[in-house]
């Protein structure tokens, strides 16, 4: 949450850093602002809302110096207002911030009773403040900046300039992520270098990147990059060359973001598959070979919102396949546990950015306490896989939509995977199941293809449903964590309220629920639980339910191809990505960004 840039440059850097900012606002979009310094000046300029009001505000009006920071806010203290939009001036220091100082008010207060008072209800100010005061209690500002850093408690990415150093950035990382990049070195060694939140925000800027690990901090000159880590002690980041492809951000033909990327999910599943499968020999490729699942005694899944309930979905397919039992728990609740250990587990965090802090949190605290942890994550450079001891990268390409769509299908398709290599360590896979398991992963793609030709009548069913206040879907089975994610699919973008039971549980009370026209959205159960799911279906149609079926059955409102339970499942993924989105378009909200959610949850 929140994105961060930062340029020591050779030229006018306003422009740069609006660039920048723009490739993280779905970090956060409640306001924006940059920092320029100007010799001895530091020149700040904010907008609440979407980055383009700073754009217009900057349009006629731009500052001019080759040394800025920038941010893009989701707000955690203090509502959006041009006043706790970032950076935050005190005195002479200029800052910007990602995280959450948890100690915040009390550092307040001391403030308060040195006769600093502050305008915003920010954590943030309340850091520039003490390291404005700090400068006149430090011989160097390498000391004060250290002394700040010891006092903070909580998480941050911290990027600051000063009045009268017009050629230093001071950076800081603890829980929150932060990336240096680095541009073309002249002949006297010295370079531009710039900072972000992600490698994403660099891509226009340079491919060579290192990332800070938590503890870190470092001194941006014009000449050298001085990094130390939590004890002082001068260090070196490894420098990184990030892959082009990683880069690609644009809606290409479609209107949002959301759409291009569930369209494209045909070609990144098909990706992923091609280094998870080898479909000629219907066989698993070799992978994650350090890790055998025949010693692991149980696998806890841990994720966050839609990776969760991939987790959950997946569960099913592992304990069915590869006869382990899977626990799975919202890493937010996981982290708090006390939960008792065995050692053996096999730990999987799912996390398309790899930096959502729960996740994160909770697979840092299990480190040498279980035997193996491993990543599912989007950006193998991530802080969750840079933890990890084994990653599976998706491969699914940027995610821009703040909902999640190709990110969900990669993170179930990397979780077949998995299961089937967990049933063939553990001995309990045949290898004729294996074979047409692998199989049908691999007409994925196409079905997923089929599916999105689907959308003209998923179109008109989402204009049916629009005018409604809530819905309520229903599945059995691996439908019912599917049924969660449409309903969280829904209502994070059209915002109407959408919930999701487990078709059996209706009748323990959510029936009462239903009335005249309440729209009721079932998964049709290929196999035998279908006629369970079938009478679920009537109980809620005989009170009046406005029941919409989905599957492949003739008598089917929405019709999906005829396909194993597999390509089932994603077919599936795909509907209730489409209904949301047109539902959403429908409505008018702001499918990519819509209110109140950022994409990266970085805090707590
Ligand atoms: C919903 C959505 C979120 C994320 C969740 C975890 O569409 O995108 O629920 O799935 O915030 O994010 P990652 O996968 O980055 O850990």
């Amino acid at each position: 949450m929140c994105g961060i840039v930062g340029i020591l440059g050779r030229s006018d850097v306003a422009e740069r850093l609006v660039n920048g900012l723009k490739r993280l606002e779905y970090r956060g979009y409640d306001s924006a602002g940059i920092a320029v310094v100007n010799g001895k000046s530091v020149d700040v300029r904010r907008a609440v809302g979407k980055l383009d009001n700073l754009t217009s505000a900057l349009a006629t009006d731009a500052p001019e110096g080759w040394v800025g920071i920038g941010h893009t806010r989701w707000a955690t203290h203090g509502a959006a207002t041009q006043t706790n939009a970032h950076p935050h001036k005190v005195g002479l220091v200029t800052l910007v911030h990602n995280g959450i100082i948890e100690n915040h008010a009390d550092l307040r207060s001391e403030l308060e009773t040195l006769g600093v008072h502050l305008s915003s209800e920010t954590d943030t100010e309340v850091a520039a403040a003490w390291l404005n005061h700090l400068l006149g209690r430090s011989k160097t500002l390498d000391d004060a900046f250290q002394k700040l850093l010891d006092k903070l408690v909580g998480s941050y990415a911290l990027a600051v300039v000063f009045e009268g150093y017009p050629e230093l950035i001071f950076v800081a990382r603890q829980g929150s992520p932060l990336a240096i990049g680095y541009g073309q070195p002249d002949a006297d060694g010295s370079m531009e270098v710039f900072v972000g939140s992600d490698a994403l925000a660099l891509a226009p800027f340079t491919d060579q990147v290192s990332y800070l690990e938590d503890g870190d901090w470092a001194a941006i000159h014009s000449d050298r990059v001085e990094i130390f880590n939590r004890n002082g002690a001068k260090i070196a980041r490894d420098v990184l060359t990030i892959a082009a492809q990683d880069f690609v951000v644009d809606k290409g033909p479609w209107p949002h973001y959301m759409r291009k990327e569930i369209e494209e999910q045909p070609d990144s599943l098909s990706r992923l598959l091609g280094t998870l499968v080898d479909s000629g020999a219907a066989n698993l490729k070799p992978c994650l070979e350090g890790i055998d699942f025949a010693k692991a005694d149980r696998i806890v899944l841990l994720a966050c919102g839609t990776a969760h309930y991939a987790c959950h979905l997946a569960s099913y397919w592992i304990e069915d396949i590869a006869r382990i039992p899977v626990e799975i728990d919202l890493a937010s609740e996981y982290r708090y546990r006390n939960r008792p250990l065995t050692g053996r587990e096999i730990v999987i965090a799912v996390s398309q950015s790899g930096e959502t802090a729960d996740t994160l949190s909770a697979l840092t605290a299990l480190a040498d306490q279980v035997a193996a942890r491993l990543a599912v994550v989007n950006v193998p450079t991530s802080s969750i896989a840079r933890v990890s001891d084994a990653i599976l990268n998706i491969q699914a390409g940027p995610e821009i939509g703040v909902a999640s769509t190709k990110a969900f299908t990669g993170q179930l398709m990397a979780l077949m995977a998995l299961a089937l290599k967990a049933g063939r360590d553990r001995g309990v896979l045949s290898e004729d199941r294996l074979g047409a398991l692998v199989t049908e992963l691999t007409s994925v793609p196409r079905i997923v293809g089929d599916t999105l030709r689907l959308a003209p009548e998923i179109d008109a069913l989402a204009r049916r449903l629009a005018p409604a206040s809530d819905i309520y879907f229903l599945g059995r089975d691996v439908n019912y964590p599917l049924a969660l994610e449409a309903a969280l699919k829904m209502k994070e973008i059209s915002y109407i309220h959408a919930e999701a039971y487990a078709a059996g549980e209706l009748k323990h009370g959510p029936i009462a629920l239903v009335e005249d026209g309440t729209p009721v959205i079932i998964f049709e159960n290929p196999g035998e639980l279908n006629e369970k799911t079938a009478s679920n279906a009537a109980e809620v149609a005989a009170r009046g339910a406005d029941l919409v079926t989905i599957g492949p059955s003739k008598n089917c409102a929405l019709r999906t191809t005829a396909v194993g339970p597999i390509a089932t499942t994603f077919s599936y993924a795909v509907v209730a990505q489409l209904l949301a989105y047109f539902v959403a378009v429908a409505k008018g909200t702001d499918v990519d960004q819509p209110r109140n959610l950022a994409k990266s949850v970085t805090v707590e």
